[in-house]
């Protein structure tokens, strides 16, 4: 039987398989559900300096086969209600605790919160586009130089191992990967939502409460690949520190791990596929995953890192 478990900072997994943020983990009990599921990790829903409640909706739509759009307006109980829960629930399953900050302080804020009360590692969500309808400006993770600020600071703040969560909404993924990995990240996540719009003919406007949103789900899963290719392959020659990737973007399957893992990626995370699988899915990817391996000879996840990028060196 293949080897799934995956070590990355912070991180001792049973399976690469982690709960992407905001699609379950919420809340103690959420996340109880997923560590009993076959998940190797959860990620916690963003957590912020203040309780924040939901956008007006719609909120999150099946806007048409494999595409799942959503303006959450990240929902969360606050750092210290989230802080309490980190202090006095053991799970079952290693947890990245997301977080996110409308400024540095903010972030600081939050990250010293959920270290103090035992955090093992942090996702910083640098990259939700929708944090503020309309100020595009604020979107942290598509300015690499507020991208080093936010983590220096938080670097400087907190000794635990921290994940970048980086946008696929920019040129050049690799300038705000570089950002995040010479100010201290520990690895990467990618990637967050594609920033969208979709419009109801009949009502003549958009279809999300919000009006702008996010787009996730299988339709994503190549944009999403190509990101983390852009990045490993950035590593491979040199140009960014080497660091481990969390990949994810419409994984639905065992193959769609592998593809990931085949372009880099250390680990993935699952959102989407939960609203049509709900947890079990993590079950049914784990005995893909591991089906493919036995049959295609590879022992561990380590065996299959990376072999895709062979082909793809030669490209400029
Ligand atoms: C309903 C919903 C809520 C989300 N909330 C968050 C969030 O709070 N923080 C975050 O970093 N990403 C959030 N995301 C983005 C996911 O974590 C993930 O990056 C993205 O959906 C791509 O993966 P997927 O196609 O497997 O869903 C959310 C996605 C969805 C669908």
């Amino acid at each position: 039987m293949a080897d799934l478990s995956v070590g990355v900072p912070g991180l001792d997994m049973h399976n690469p398989l982690m709960l992407a943020s905001g699609v379950q983990g919420g809340s103690a009990g959420a996340l109880h559900r997923v560590a009993a599921s076959d998940a190797g990790g959860l990620v916690t829903k963003s957590i912020g300096p203040v309780p924040r409640e939901m956008y007006p909706g719609p909120v999150c739509v099946e806007a048409m086969d494999s595409v799942i759009l959503n303006a959450m307006g990240l929902p969360n109980p606050g750092a210290d209600a989230f802080a309490e829960i980190i202090s006095n629930e053991q799970f079952s399953k290693p947890v990245l605790v997301s977080i996110f900050g409308g400024d540095t302080e903010n972030f600081v804020e939050v990250a010293q919160k959920m270290s103090e009360s035992g955090a093992e590692a942090l996702e910083l969500n640098l990259s939700c586009p929708h944090s503020k309808p309309g100020s595009r400006e604020l979107i942290i993770g598509q300015q690499p130089e507020l991208i080093r600020e936010v983590v220096t600071a938080v670097r400087d703040a907190v000794d635990i191992p921290l994940y970048a969560k980086l946008t696929p909404n920019t040129s050049n993924i690799t300038i705000e990967a570089k950002a995040a990995l010479e100010a201290g990240a520990d690895g990467l996540s990618l990637i967050n939502t594609v920033s969208a719009i979709e419009v109801d003919p009949f009502a003549g406007r958009p279809i999300i409460g919000n009006l702008l949103c996010g787009m996730s789900g299988p339709a994503i899963r190549p944009i999403a690949q190509r990101k983390v290719a852009e990045i490993s392959l950035a590593m491979l020659r040199g140009e960014l520190p080497a660091a481990p990737i969390i990949g994810m973007g419409g994984i639905c399957s065992g193959l769609d791990v592998v593809r990931f893992v085949m372009l880099g990626a250390s680990a993935v995370q699952i959102g989407s596929a939960l609203i049509w699988g709900d947890v079990d899915k993590f079950k049914e990817i784990s005995f893909e995953l591991s089906e493919f391996m036995d049959q295609n000879g590879y022992q561990n996840i380590s065996s299959m890192q990376g072999i895709a990028l062979d082909s793809l060196e030669g490209l400029s």
